[in-house]
Order: structure tokens, then sequence, then C-alpha cells
């Protein structure tokens, strides 16, 4: 089975997982300092399978490296190539894969392509880039930047508008010219060369409009964004994308165990038919993100539902991923809190997103309960919620540096950190976990290293279900002779659970209500009781 199907892969915001230089941002030789911690080839480490990277490359960082200007080197804010070397040496050493961030739906306004290409009409690059005229001394449709304002920036000197999904910083590429294809799939080709497992694509479905420029229809919607009250449908997800999807798999494949996952840009609550779709038949992304755990409103039946839709969506030959959090959403811990049940139900979606029949997604932080929380307005960086604020906090609070120790700064940096730590860090951090069998952290930790061992888990059939009351999420993960029951109790009260008729359980190997690996045989009844937010693992 690929490694990019039964592995688990742990999101780093290089910015904020370990500063090694003191400049109070996050950089390459942190993260190799934390590899070990990460995975170290004992189930002492937390023991993921691989790293997708948020972007590295050179950026002004106007979105935080999601603006580049140059594709094939490091941003020195987080060091140099041959650090990036020395970091794919260190995690394949340790069996941990590198996924890189793919930013080719834009590229920074201070990338040279878009230098020349803003510099005249006549430029070689001119049209790499969106350019038009103006319509009656106006934009030439009405599509919005998702940041906020028009999506189209006037340019005095040439007297056209270009074309920007996100920032004015950010000009869009024109992936209709078929030079713009050539340049960027060199420069795949050169990361690949150098030994790079895999590409997440950011807006994978973003990169072609429409191909006469038709105007958005306008909607009633209650997002604070004009953005919101648009129907997407001339600026997203145009018939083209399929086609360079395919060239683009074609090349990936041509090395041996690489993968791409596309992020998918969609309105809440989100179609899974949408993602699904670029899957193609299982010849365009090896995957593409679902989000819709991300809207969704805690509940069994709610997440059921994602689970079964998402299955159905992708038919058999399009393998499932999940993801609960990243950095562009409110951790799914604040999301889903409440009073007092936070620990057991991050312990209950732990168990869920990893025992799942598809590839799990981890953000940094979520394995120690790290919650988002609003950056005052003196310290935001995010240019989301410099705009919106006070009505969108941003994403900055999803970004705060990782809590290693109680310490200064939470063992982060010795510098002063570019956002504010999290301010539970002396009560949740990675040292202080460690050492609680029964913290969020060992629960994580025992799960990953439980799932490594059993192909049920990593490969097998799944069949879900739910109990009457409908606040019983269940399934079985089966292969061969191995059977597991995941039930999760989505209830804050105590609540009884009979087991359905057909399992034949031997023994709770997890519960997140108790330290450890169980090994606690079911016997007295098939009716059992679950606590509050309880969430069991049974050998079937
Ligand atoms: C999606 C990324 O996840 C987000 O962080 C970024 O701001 C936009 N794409 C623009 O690249």
């Amino acid at each position: 089975m690929s490694w990019w199907k039964d592995g688990v892969v742990y999101q780093i915001y290089p910015r904020s997982f370990q500063d090694s230089n003191g400049d109070g941002i996050g950089d390459l030789q942190g993260i190799i300092d934390r590899l070990d911690y990460l995975n170290d080839g004992t189930e002492k480490s937390l023991g993921i399978d691989a790293i997708w990277l948020s972007p590295i490359y050179p950026s002004p960082m106007y979105d935080f490296g999601y603006d580049i200007s140059d594709y094939e080197s490091i941003d020195s804010t987080f060091g140099d190539l041959k650090i990036f070397q020395k970091l794919l040496k260190e995690a394949h050493k340790r069996k941990i894969k590198i996924i890189m961030d793919l930013v080719v739906n834009h590229t920074s306004h201070l990338h040279p392509w878009f230098l020349d290409s803003r510099s005249s009409k006549k430029s070689g690059k001119r049209d790499w880039y969106i350019w038009k005229d103006p319509v009656d001394g106006k934009e030439p449709n009405n599509f919005l930047a998702t940041f906020g304002g028009k999506a189209w920036t006037f340019d005095e000197k040439t007297g056209q508008y270009y074309y920007h999904s996100f920032l004015t910083e950010q000009p869009d590429l024109n992936w209709r010219n078929p030079e713009v294809k050539e340049a960027i799939f060199k420069m795949i080709q050169f990361w690949l060369d150098m030994g790079v497992d895999g590409f997440r694509l950011d807006v994978v479905n973003l990169y072609y409009k429409d191909a006469q420029w038709r105007d958005n229809p306008s909607r009633i919607f209650k997002g604070i964004r004009p953005f919101d009250r648009m129907v997407h449908i001339y600026d997203r997800d145009q018939p083209e994308m399929h086609e360079l999807l395919r060239d683009l798999r074609t090349l990936v494949d041509k090395k041996k165990d690489r993968m791409t996952v596309g992020e998918v840009m969609m309105d809440p609550p989100g179609k899974v038919e949408i993602p699904a779709s670029y899957y193609g038949n299982n010849d365009e992304l090896h995957m593409a993100f679902n989000f819709a755990f991300l809207y969704s409103f805690w509940g069994a039946s709610n997440f059921k539902k994602v689970v079964d839709e998402w299955e159905a969506a992708l038919g058999e030959d399009n393998w499932p991923n999940y993801t609960l959090s990243n950095h562009d959403f409110r951790r799914h811990i604040t999301r889903y809190h409440t009073r007092k049940l936070d620990m057991e139900r991050a312990k209950l979606t732990a168990l869920m997103l990893l025992t799942l029949r598809g590839t799990p997604f981890l953000y940094y932080g979520e394995e120690i309960g790290m919650e988002s929380e609003r950056v005052p307005k003196k310290d935001l960086q995010d240019p989301l919620g410099i705009t919106y604020w006070p009505f969108h906090p941003g994403r900055d609070s999803e970004r705060k540096p990782m809590c290693w120790d109680g310490g200064k700064n939470g063992g982060f940096t010795t510098g002063n950190p570019w956002l504010p730590l999290y301010s539970e860090y002396e009560n949740r951090n990675v040292k202080k976990m460690q050492e609680d069998p029964g913290s969020l952290w060992s629960f994580y930790r025992d799960i990953i290293h439980f799932r490594k061992k059993s192909k049920a888990l990593k490969d097998g059939s799944i069949v879900t279900g739910i109990d009457s009351s409908e606040k019983v999420f269940y399934f079985t993960r089966a292969k061969g002779k191995e059977k597991y029951h995941i039930v999760m109790n989505f209830s804050s009260e105590d609540t009884p659970f009979n087991l359905p008729e057909d399992w034949i359980p031997k023994k709770v190997i997890l519960d997140n209500y108790e330290p450890g690996i169980q090994d606690r045989t079911i016997v007295e009844s098939r009716d059992i009781h679950l606590k509050p937010c309880h969430a069991l693992l049974i050998e079937g």
C-alpha cells in the first residue's frame, strides 16, 4: 500500500513550529531539531509518516508564503536550499515523507515573471498573467477577491487591469498560456528530482476562469464578505482543469511513490462531489481535501453523514482523506468547545480521524489541544483579519507558536514570537503531556502506533452506523480476520448503547477515559454504558 494511503500526515506551519535562531519565526533547522518528536522510530514519539509544509519559498509574505517570488529556492527566514536538503535527508532517514505546498494559481506581485509582465504590454511575459482592458471605464467583470475588494487591479502604467483571486499582491497566472504550464511543470520536476515526496496544491479549482469572463450571479448568504454573496460559477471549477490534472498526474507518477493532494475551495457546507470530481477516475489528483468536517456541527448524525457521503462520492477507486483542522480554519477543539468536555471531545475526534478509512491529516498542535484564540488587533498579521476586523478575527488564531514546554515562550523561541503564545501553554504543552499517559498527546500517540500495526485500520473496509437515539456514531473496519469497532458517544450525557447483533466483541483496546492501550474484556452484557463523549475502539 502506498505511504500516502496508509500513513498519517502532519501539517506544519513553518513560521510557528520551532525557531532555531532566535528571530521569533520558526525555520527549517527548527523542524529538523523536532523530527525525533514526530517520529524517532520508537513508540515514544508521535509516529507520523509524512509532513506537509506550508510554503517555505522566497516571498514578501503579504500572505505568509502563499505569495511566492521564486519557486526554486527557500526564503531566508526559513533557511536555504542546503538546509532544505538536509531536512529531506533527515526526514527520510526517519521514514518521514515531505510534502511541499504548491501555490501556482498565483505568484507574488514581486515574482520576476510578474515584474516583467507588468513592465509593458509588449513584454514576452505579458500573457503569463491575466490582463484585460477596462470595460466602460470599469473592471472587466464583477469578480471579487477572496480577501476583500474587487478581483481586478488597475495598472496605471499600461492602462489595463490584472486579475487576482486573493490580494492585489497575488496576481493570478494565466493557465491558458502553454508557456505557464511548461514553466510550472519544469519547477515541479525540479523538486521531484530533489526527492520531494508530494505536493499539496493550493486552491486547485481556481486555476481556470470562465473563457468568456461572464459575471458571477449574486445571492443572499450571511457571510460577512461581499465575496460570500456571489455564486462562484465562473471563477472556479472550470472543465479545463481536469485535462491539466491528468497531465500533472502523468508527470508526478513517472517517479515512484509520489503524490498530490489538492485544496478545493468550496462554499460552506461544501458538496463532497466537488472535491471528489478532482480525483477523476483515479487519473487526476491522488487525493483532494474534503472540508466537510470543517463545516460540520457537533453531532453523531452530522459526522456520519460526512463519512457516508464522501465514501459514496469517491466510489471504489479513489482514496479518501480526512482533516479536522488546518491553517485557514478555527481549530476543531475550539469549534467543538464545550465547557467541561473539551478533552473528551478532542480525544473522540482523534480516535475517529485516525481510524476512518482514508488518510488522516493532522494540524500541528492539535495533539496537545491548542485552541484558536483571537489575536488582539495590535498583533494581527493575517491580511484577512486586518481587512475584516472585528467581524472576522483572521487566521492568526490558529497559527500560534507550537507549545513545547511550560518555559519562556513555550520553548518555541528565545526571541520575540511573531504571534502571541497560546495562553494555556503552561498546561497544554508537549513536555507536560508526554509525561502523562492519560493526556491528549498520549492518546494520539497510542492510536497512531496501534494503527501502524493494523491492516484493518489502514486498509480495511468500513461500515458505518448510528444508534436509534442518534447520539452514537459507530463504524467497523475489517480486513481478513481482523476487525475493529469504533464507538463514539457524541452526547454530553451518559448513554446506554446496545452492541449491534452481528458484533462479537473481544476486548476494548482504546478508551478516551482511560490511559494507554487497554486489555479489557467485554463479556458482562451486550448493553454497554457510555460516558459523556465517550469513545472506544473495540476489537471484534
Ligand atoms: C489557500 C491557503 O490555504 C490560504 O492560506 C491562502 O491564503 C490562499 N490559498 C491563497 O493562496
